[in-house]
């Protein structure tokens, strides 16, 4: 191992340097006036030919700096996660250690090789992240249409009620109740952003709100709704605890019931900008809902974004044919890909302009020299 012995007045200036190559989470050691910083298994040599040359020179051209070998006995508490699990667990085992955060727990998806370690991993990832009082390991796959799914807890307190903060917003949950999915930040990020204040917004599987929440914080008026009434009640939770409950209504039906609420029933809507689709599984065949559907005084043109599950090399030809086939010929669509499920499965968004006709505005008038030719 390699450490620098340097003055304590260029301390950050060198710690700006070896960015990177520090011993993570290894406090300085102060000797005298100097201070000593320890590097990581990148560096070898103690000419540290590891780092680039314009970097290397700048470290040496500080005045007075000694780099020197040394030995370091790190223990339990100076070692990250990783290092323990590829000191503790077979190799290529802690590969698949990674798991999400979802507030306070810590989920794991584990391989049934990890299983006869399960509880250490757990209390490693307890000890080595102090937010995380939880750690559970998902036992059964996603196969309920509330897509919530089994777990067990492997560490710490079985306490899953949860608080998230999200793209600014928080969001209360008991996430063994509800649909929750971290890696899906970004994408209701990106979407919010497209929606301008005063949009009227329909989401028609909302789960606890990720995206119907900072679009009403943005000022847009949101109808959002989920079939499961646990998800519906955290919602209306989380639209107050955010302060934006004056733009959201909350609905609790299933997802065509809903788009008829609002097109037919005493909502009866106007206007829609946006409407949201997320139920990767199975948003697709709900588009059905908008085929051939015509209102009796008015004419709606909302931008549709479906999501849904791709296995094919052309993702946009597919999301499209997809799309087409429940609903009928699409036009000027986007597909954006918003994540890889697995190797060969993507999560992709299709956005489109719709036009849900007036019916008057639909019906085929014949032309009057065909009409008189069929009455004869
Ligand atoms: C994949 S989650 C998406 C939740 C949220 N939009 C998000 O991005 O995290 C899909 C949601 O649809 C709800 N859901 C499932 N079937 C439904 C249906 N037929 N009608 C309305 N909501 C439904 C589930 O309860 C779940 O909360």
């Amino acid at each position: 191992m390699v450490c620098i012995k340097v003055e304590a007045k260029f301390c950050s200036k060198l710690l700006n340097l070896v960015k990177g190559y520090k011993l993570e989470k290894y406090k300085l050691i102060s000797e005298g006036t100097k201070r000593v910083i320890h590097l990581n298994n990148t560096i070898k040599h103690t000419d540290l030919r590891e780092i680039p040359e314009e970097t290397r020179q700048a470290i040496n051209e500080i005045e007075g700096i000694q780099i020197l070998p040394t030995t370091l006995h790190l223990g339990y508490e100076e070692l990250t996660a990783d290092e323990i699990f590829s000191k503790i667990l077979p190799p290529n085992l802690e590969l698949v250690t990674s798991f999400e955060t979802v507030g306070h727990i810590a989920r794991f998806n584990l391989s049934p090789e990890c299983e006869p370690f399960k509880k250490i991993i757990g209390k490693v990832i307890m000890d080595k992240n102090k937010h995380i009082r939880t750690v559970v390991n998902k036992t059964a796959n996603i196969n309920n249409e509330f897509r919530t799914f089994q777990m067990e807890v492997i560490a710490g307190e079985p306490n899953f009620l949860t608080e998230v903060k999200d793209n600014g917003c928080r969001y209360v949950f008991d996430y063994t109740e509800v649909y929750w999915n971290s890696r899906l930040s970004k994408e209701h990020d990106r979407l919010v952003s497209l929606f301008k204040k005063n949009d009227i917004i329909v989401d028609m599987f909302a789960g606890v709100g990720p995206f119907a929440i900072p679009a009403a914080r943005a000022g847009c008026i949101v109808y959002s709704n989920d079939l499961n009434p646990r998800s519906h009640h955290y919602l209306k939770e989380n639209a107050v605890l955010n302060k934006c409950d004056k733009n959201v209504k909350a609905f609790n039906l299933d997802g065509r019931l809903f788009i008829k609420e609002l097109l037919f029933g005493e909502t009866k809507l106007n206007r829609i900008d946006h409407i949201i689709m997320n139920l990767p599984a199975s948003a697709i065949e709900f588009l059905d809902v908008f085929r051939d559907l015509r209102l009796p005084d008015r004419s709606l043109t909302p931008t549709i974004h479906c999501y849904g599950f791709s296995n094919e090399t052309d993702i946009t030809k597919d999301a499209i044919e997809q799309g087409q086939k429940i609903l009928g010929p699409i036009e000027n669509a986007t597909v954006f890909e918003v994540r890889g499920v697995s190797p060969k499965k993507t999560m992709f968004r299709l956005s489109f302009p719709y036009e849900i006709k007036r019916e008057e505005e639909s019906e085929v008038v014949e032309p009057p020299h065909k009409k008189q030719k069929t009455e004869l």
